[in-house]
């Protein structure tokens, strides 16, 4: 637990979940079934997951999340629920294997798959966490204090050319070289260690008309680096077809993405689940070339005023949702592999 932090707040004070109704709705039919299971890709601090116990008697939820902070905190809060709630500490590429072993059903494939991503208000509020650039603290940002490359290590280690492409890509910073130049001379000064020398420096190198306008100027560097240091989008790449194959038929996903590279990956591990695989030009589309999702949202969904006006977060959400229709044909399976009955 934090040392700077109120310990004793509990979990629903700390987050506010996102489309929450929307995404309980979506996954419902999926879920009447006694016996049925979900999996939270992102239990966070069990929003999503209580209104999914609360709302659907039957169900049972295997909670993931790599922050062992956010596990705690969440299963306090769901503990009322007893067995019909199981957390997980794993990171959600792991998310066919923790239902293989936690789901207990017979083919160790689930009804439900949620994935709420990026960070919580709680890890944004956590001073000592390093993820906000309004805050000083250690240049930590890992999700998962317990292991990895911190961002204080990106900062010190990586070359100036890895350090823009990361800046331009994920952060999609204009004055990504720029801004890069000046963390690696600062660097051959002193070592990067605190948030609020980064923000000063981010800030000091860019262009004084252009840190008028987009909000604090060092957003988009404390961005990019918090992507790096958790491998976000090497891992969702994984995990959105992890998760698909980890849906028995008639099973939903229900993804809500908070940028554009985010939402990218969904649409496209969806977009292969919903268009046929048949060479252009058949006479007939061979069965094992059928579909094996639809989409159940068009395009992407955002939130509406109202929930924009109560929370802030809700500002840049994609959702997309999906129904596995049959197991994904062979010669589409890649990485990883299709779960054999057990
Ligand atoms: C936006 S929050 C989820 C909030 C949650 N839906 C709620 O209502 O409280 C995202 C959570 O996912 C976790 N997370 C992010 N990437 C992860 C990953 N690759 N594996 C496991 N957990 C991850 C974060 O630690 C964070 O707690």
């Amino acid at each position: 637990m934090s040392t700077h932090d109120d310990g004793a707040r509990p979990a629903q004070d700390r987050h506010v979940p996102v489309l929450l109704q929307r995404c309980v709705d979506l996954l419902a039919p999926a879920l009447s079934a006694p016996g049925s299971v979900l999996v939270d890709c992102t239990l966070g601090m069990g929003g999503h997951t209580e209104a999914v116990l609360e709302q659907l008697p039957g169900v049972r939820v295997l909670g993931i999340d790599r922050d062992p902070q956010a596990l705690e905190l969440a299963s306090a809060r769901l503990a009322r629920f007893g067995d019909r709630f199981t957390p997980v500490h794993a990171v959600y590429d792991e998310v066919a294997d923790v239902a293989a072993e936690h789901a207990g059903t017979p083919d160790g494939l689930v009804q439900g798959v949620l994935m709420d991503l990026g960070v919580s208000s709680l890890q944004l509020d956590e001073a000592d966490r390093g993820f906000a650039y309004a805050q000083d603290a250690p240049l930590d940002m890992r999700m998962d204090q317990s292991r990895g490359m911190t961002a204080a290590d990106v900062l010190n280690t990586y070359d100036e050319r890895d350090l823009a492409r990361i800046l331009r890509v994920y952060g999609e910073e204009r004055f990504a070289p720029r801004v890069a130049r000046a963390l690696v001379r600062r660097r051959e000064e002193h070592p990067w260690e605190r948030t609020a020398e980064l923000a000063d420096a981010v800030r000091a190198a860019i262009p004084a008309a252009a840190r008028k306008t987009g909000g604090n100027p060092s957003k988009r560097t404390f961005q990019a680096l918090r992507i790096e240091v958790n491998g976000e989008l090497e891992v969702l790449e994984r995990a959105v077809p992890a998760a698909i194959e980890a849906l028995a038929v008639d099973g939903r996903i229900v993804v809500e993405s908070y940028h554009s590279l985010e939402d990218r990956i969904v649409k496209r591990a969806i977009a292969a689940g919903i268009t046929s695989s048949a060479p252009p030009g058949l006479p007939v589309e061979p069965e094992t070339h059928r579909p094996y999702l639809e989409a159940l949202t068009r395009g992407a969904e955002a939130a509406d005023p109202a929930e924009l006006e109560r929370n802030p977060r809700s500002a840049s959400v994609r959702l997309r949702a999906a129904r596995r229709l049959r197991p994904t044909p062979d010669h589409l399976i890649s990485s990883p592999p299709r779960k054999e009955p057990r």
